[in-house]
């Protein structure tokens, strides 16, 4: 049933539709949809008229039984769309996370970091808030093949821009993608590792609020990791919340080179709140 999953996937952002619009549409919940493109369930035979309707193709053509279905083909308005929103991501005007030499340098460090002091099971279940650009989406989905990643954005261009570039690559893993914004986000899952960056943090408006909510996604012994460029004072009340929060913490610090330092942290959910947590500060300048 594999090519029913890629078909409503393809079909949907051919539409330029979210996964929350052709639910609603079909007066379904968006987790029912991210279900269905992900091969962890497939459409009601009875929704099936209704889905067909909703994606303008026949129910032979969401099979891919047609040539005018998707047939795993990769519509021109997906590389169309990649193309245009990767040329602006390049220019300086995409502001602080374009994809300059100076970004892609820091986020290469980042993973280099991620892979020395992180351990992520490849059948752990992640979530990360905050896509962006959405270069760590995709390597974080890549460490997973035997479990998922949730990337969630508020921005409707991170989502669509994530979601084409998936189709694009032929992703085999995972992953579902949810527009919408983190902070009221009424979310039933939790997961083994949420990750999220001091940026998001910052663009959110409020970041420990944000940092808080990214918790509650956190199942008891998972884990957060986070990455900030803040100053020391703000590191601390970040390390504040996550006690406050019932969070242990490792924290790391890094000297990139560039002038600031970025901080690293492994938050663990702990199975009861401890009074007496000692936050373990490793420099790991190079
Ligand atoms: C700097 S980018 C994230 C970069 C990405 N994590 C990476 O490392 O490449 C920040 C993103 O966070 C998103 N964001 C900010 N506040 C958010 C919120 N409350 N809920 C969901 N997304 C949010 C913004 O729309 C933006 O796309």
């Amino acid at each position: 049933m594999k090519e029913i999953a890629t078909c409503i996937r393809t079909l949907r952002l051919d539409r330029q539709l979210t996964q929350a619009q052709l639910a609603n549409e079909l007066g379904v919940q968006y987790q029912t949809v991210s279900k269905w493109e992900t091969g962890v369930s497939v459409p009601d035979t009875t929704m099936l008229p209704s889905i067909a309707d909703a994606l303008g193709v026949t129910i032979d053509e969401l099979f891919g039984r047609k040539k005018n279905g998707c047939a795993n083909s990769i519509p021109e308005s997906n590389t169309a769309f990649l193309l245009q929103t990767y040329s602006q991501m390049y220019a300086p005007e995409a502001g602080p996370w374009n994809l300059s030499v100076k970004n892609k340098y820091l986020e290469y460090r980042f993973r280099d970091f991620f892979e020395t002091h992180f351990t992520v099971p490849e059948d752990s279940q992640i979530c990360n808030i905050g896509i962006g650009a959405g270069e760590w989406d995709t390597y974080l989905s890549y460490k997973v093949p035997k479990g998922s990643l949730t990337s969630i954005d508020m921005e409707d261009v991170c989502c669509r821009q994530l979601e084409q570039r998936l189709i694009c690559e032929g992703n085999p893993n995972k992953i579902t993608v949810i527009y919408a914004d983190a902070m009221t986000l009424d979310f039933k899952e939790q997961f083994d590792i949420v990750t999220m960056v001091g940026s998001t943090a910052i663009e959110s408006g409020d970041g420990l609020a944000l940092l808080a909510k990214a918790i509650s996604f956190v199942k008891v012994g998972g884990a957060i990791y986070y990455q900030s460029l803040d100053d020391k004072e703000d590191c601390n009340t970040v390390m504040l919340t996550a006690f406050q929060n019932e969070m242990s913490l490792a924290a790391f610090v890094e000297d990139n080179g560039y002038g600031f330092r970025c901080h690293y942290y492994k938050f663990e959910k702990r199975k009861r709140a401890s009074k007496n947590i000692n936050p373990i500060f490793e420099n790991a300048s190079t």
